[in-house]
C-alpha cells in the first residue's frame, strides 16, 4: 500500500482535465447504480426500521479487516464505486482514482481514527462515499495543475530494508533519512489494513502473512520461527543484557502468556534486523554519506527501558559508522510508567570501509 501510494504521488504525468472528466463519469455511474438499489450516497437517517439489502466482501477478505473498521452500508457503497472503477477502467487514471479512494476510506468513510495509532472510533452506520472520493480526485487535479511544469525526477523502490544491494547500485546513496520501526508492539500492517484489503492488495490470510514476513520484527505479532535476525547480534553485549533482563523480569513476575514469552526474542530480532539493515547499507552508501534515524525509547516490556537510539548508535559504530550525535526530537509520556520517553534522531556518518 505504501509503495502504491508513493508511486502515484510522484507521477505527475497525467492529464488533470482528463482525470477529472473520467472521475466525474465514474461517479455518475456509481450514483446511478446506488439509486437503482434505493440507496442514496448522502447518509441515510436511520429510524430503526430499515432493512437494506446490500452485499459485502468475500468472507476471507472481510476477516482481514479490523473489526468494525467500516460499517456495512459505507462498505457496500465502496464496493459499488469499485465496480464502477473496474467497468470504466482507464489505465491513465486508474491509479489516481484508486488512491483517492484509499484516502477517502481512512478520512471519512470508515470508522477509523488515528491518534496516531490506528483505532476504531465512533461507529457511523452510514457515510457518503462517492462525494468525498470525487472531492479527493479534484484535489489531486488541482495539485497536478500547479505542479505540471516542474521536472522533479524521483523514484520509489519496493523492498526489504534488510537486503538492499539488489535494489540499489553500489556507492550510490549520499543521504538516508528514515523513521524505522521501534520495538513498540505496533503491528504496522494494521495502519493500512482497510485500504489494502479494499484495493485488493490483501486478499487472503497468506497475503497478509507474506507482507508481515517482509517487515522487520518490532512486535510480538510478527515473530516467525524462520526469522533468524537474532543471530547477527549474538556478540552485542548491551543488547543481550537487555533481552536477558526482560526475560528475567518475566520469570520474576510469573508472566506466562504467549506474547510475554516473546518479548525477549522480539527485542533480539528487532536489533538483529536493524543490524542487517545497517550492515547491508554500507555497500550502497557513498563514502561521506550522512544518515538520520528517528527512533523512540520504549518501556512496554515489563517497564524495562529500551534506549533504542543509544543502542542503535552503538550497533552502528560496531559496523564502522561514525555516530555523530543523538538529537532529542520530542518526548512522549509512557502510559505504563508515567515517564517521559525520548524520541530521538540518531545521526550517523559513513566514511567508507577502513
Ligand atoms: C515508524 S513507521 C514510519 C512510517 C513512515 N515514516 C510514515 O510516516 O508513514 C516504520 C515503517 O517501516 C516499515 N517497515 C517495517 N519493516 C520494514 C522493512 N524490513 N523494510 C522496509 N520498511 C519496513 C513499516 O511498515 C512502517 O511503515
Amino acid at each position: 500500500m505504501s509503495f502504491f501510494a508513493s508511486k502515484v504521488k510522484i507521477d505527475w504525468e497525467v492529464d488533470p482535465d482528463g482525470l477529472e472528466r473520467h472521475a466525474e463519469c465514474v461517479a455518475a455511474k456509481a450514483l446511478a447504480d446506488l439509486q437503482n438499489t434505493g440507496i442514496p450516497d448522502i447518509p441515510i437517517r436511520f429510524s430503526g426500521e430499515e432493512n437494506l439489502q446490500t452485499r459485502s466482501l468475500p468472507l476471507e477478505q472481510h476477516k482481514l479487516l479490523l473489526a468494525h473498521s467500516i460499517s456495512p452500508l459505507p462498505l457496500y457503497k465502496t464496493l459499488v464505486l469499485l465496480d464502477a472503477l473496474i467497468q470504466d477502467k482507464n489505465p491513465c487514471y486508474e491509479q489516481y482514482e484508486r488512491l483517492a479512494l484509499a484516502k477517502a476510506l481512512i478520512s471519512s468513510i470508515s470508522n477509523l481514527y488515528f491518534g496516531p495509532e490506528v483505532g476504531v472510533g465512533t461507529i457511523k452506520k452510514d457515510a457518503a462515499v462517492i462525494e468525498p472520493w470525487l472531492k479527493g480526485v479534484q484535489t489531486m487535479v488541482n495539485d497536478l495543475k500547479v505542479l505540471s511544469d516542474r521536472d522533479v525526477p524521483s523514484q520509489v523502490l519496493q523492498g526489504d530494508a534488510r537486503s538492499l544491494p539488489g535494489l540499489l547500485p553500489r556507492q550510490s546513496v549520499d543521504m538516508v533519512i528514515t523513521s524505522p520501526p521501534y520495538p513498540n508492539e505496533k503491528d504496522y500492517t494494521r495502519t493500512t489494513r482497510l485500504e489494502s484489503v479494499l484495493l485488493g492488495f490483501l486478499q487472503t490470510r497468506s497475503d497478509l502473512r507474506s507482507v508481515k514476513h517482509q517487515l522487520l520484527c518490532s512486535n510480538t505479532r510478527t515473530v516467525y520461527k524462520d526469522n533468524h535476525d537474532d543471530r547477527y547480534i549474538t556478540d552485542q553485549s548491551k543488547i543481550q543484557e537487555l533481552a536477558d533482563s526482560i526475560e528475567m523480569r518475566r520469570i520474576e513476575l510469573g508472566k506466562t502468556s504467549g506474547f510475554e514469552r516473546l518479548y525477549a526474542r522480539t527485542t533480539r530480532l528487532y536489533f538483529g534486523g536493524m543490524y542487517r539493515h545497517l550492515a547491508d547499507l554500507r555497500d550502497v552508501l557513498r563514502p561521506g554519506a550522512y544518515l538520520a534515524y528517528v527512533v523512540g525509547d520504549q518501556a512496554s516490556y515489563f517497564r524495562i527501558p529500551i534506549r533504542t537510539g543509544a543502542l542503535l548508535a552503538s550497533l552502528a559504530e560496531s559496523l564502522g559508522y561514525e555516530a555523530i550525535g543523538i538529537d532529542l526530537f520530542r518526548t512522549r509520556l509512557a502510559t505504563s510508567t508515567r515517564e517521559h520517553l525520548r524520541e530521538e534522531v540518531v545521526l550517523l556518518r559513513w566514511m567508507g570501509s577502513k
